[in-house]
C-alpha cells in the first residue's frame, strides 16, 4: 500500500512557470531573439542549464561555458526578483488541501524538485511545514529523467520507492519516477503525460480514495 508522496514543486505546486517564462525572455531579447510561450514548454521540467541550452539553440547562438553560467545567472537575478514577491496566494488549487489530507491519513510527503530556488518558493509560500523531506536542486547531481530526485526523496523517508506515488507536470518527471520504480499521477494533460498511471488536471481532483485505488490497481 501506499505510504508516501512525492511532489515536484513548479507546476504541481506553484505555477512558476510563467516567471521562469518572464526571465528567459528578457534574456533572449537582450540577445538579440524572440522566444515565445510555445518555446517555453520545452524548459519545463529541465535544469536551469539544460534549459538555457534550448534557448540559446532557438536563437542559434553558441558560448563558452564561462559565458553560459553568466548568463544563467543573469536570468536567475530576474527569476529571483519574481519568485520573492510570491505569496500563498499563488498555491495551486487544491495543493495545500490534498497536502493536509495525506498528513492526515497518516501517509509522509516530500518534495521532489530540479530547482535550485526551491526553498525560497517554500518558505514565501508557506509550504514548507507540509513536508516531511525536501530534496531540491541543490542536493541533486543528476536532473530528471533520472530518478536520482526521487529516490534521495523515499530514502530520506524511510519509505520504499513501491510505496511512494510522485506528482509530477513533466513527462520528464513521470520518466523520472518510473525510473525509481514509483507509479505517477500527472497533473496536466494526457496528451503529454500519457504514460503516467493516471493524469488529472489539477490537485483539486485528487483525493485519498482515488490514491487508495491506485495502489490497489498495481
Ligand atoms: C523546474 C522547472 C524548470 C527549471 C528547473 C530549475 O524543473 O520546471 O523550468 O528550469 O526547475 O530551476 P531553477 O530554479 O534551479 O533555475
Ligand atoms: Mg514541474
Amino acid at each position: 500500500s501506499i505510504k508516501a508522496c512525492l511532489f515536484d514543486l513548479d507546476g504541481v505546486l506553484v505555477d512558476t512557470a510563467k516567471y521562469h517564462y518572464l526571465a528567459w525572455k528578457r534574456l533572449a531579447e537582450e540577445l538579440g531573439f524572440t522566444f515565445t510561450e510555445q518555446d517555453n514548454e520545452k524548459l519545463k521540467g529541465v535544469s536551469r542549464m539544460a534549459s538555457l541550452d534550448i534557448l540559446l539553440s532557438v536563437g542559434g547562438l553558441q558560448f563558452d561555458n564561462a559565458k553560459k553560467y553568466e548568463l544563467a545567472e543573469r536570468k536567475n537575478n530576474w527569476y529571483f526578483e519574481s519568485i520573492s514577491k510570491m505569496d500563498h496566494t499563488e498555491i495551486l488549487p487544491g495543493a495545500l488541501n490534498f497536502l493536509k489530507a495525506c498528513r492526515e491519513n497518516g501517509l509522509k510527503t516530500a518534495l521532489g524538485s530540479a530547482s535550485k530556488n526551491a526553498m525560497t518558493i517554500l518558505d514565501n509560500t508557506g509550504l514548507t511545514p507540509y513536508f516531511d523531506a525536501i530534496i531540491d536542486g541543490t542536493r541533486t547531481t543528476n536532473a530528471k529523467p533520472d530518478p536520482e530526485v526521487f529516490l534521495l526523496g523515499a530514502a530520506a523517508l524511510s519509505v520504499p520507492p513501491e510505496q511512494c506515488i510522485v506528482f509530477e507536470d513533466a513527462e520528464a518527471g513521470v520518466e523520472a519516477a518510473h525510473r525509481a520504480g514509483m507509479s505517477c499521477v500527472g497533473i496536466g494533460s494526457p496528451a503529454t503525460l500519457g504514460q503516467a498511471e493516471l493524469v488529472v488536471s489539477s490537485l483539486q481532483e485528487m483525493t485519498i480514495e482515488r490514491l487508495k485505488e491506485l495502489s490497489l490497481a498495481r
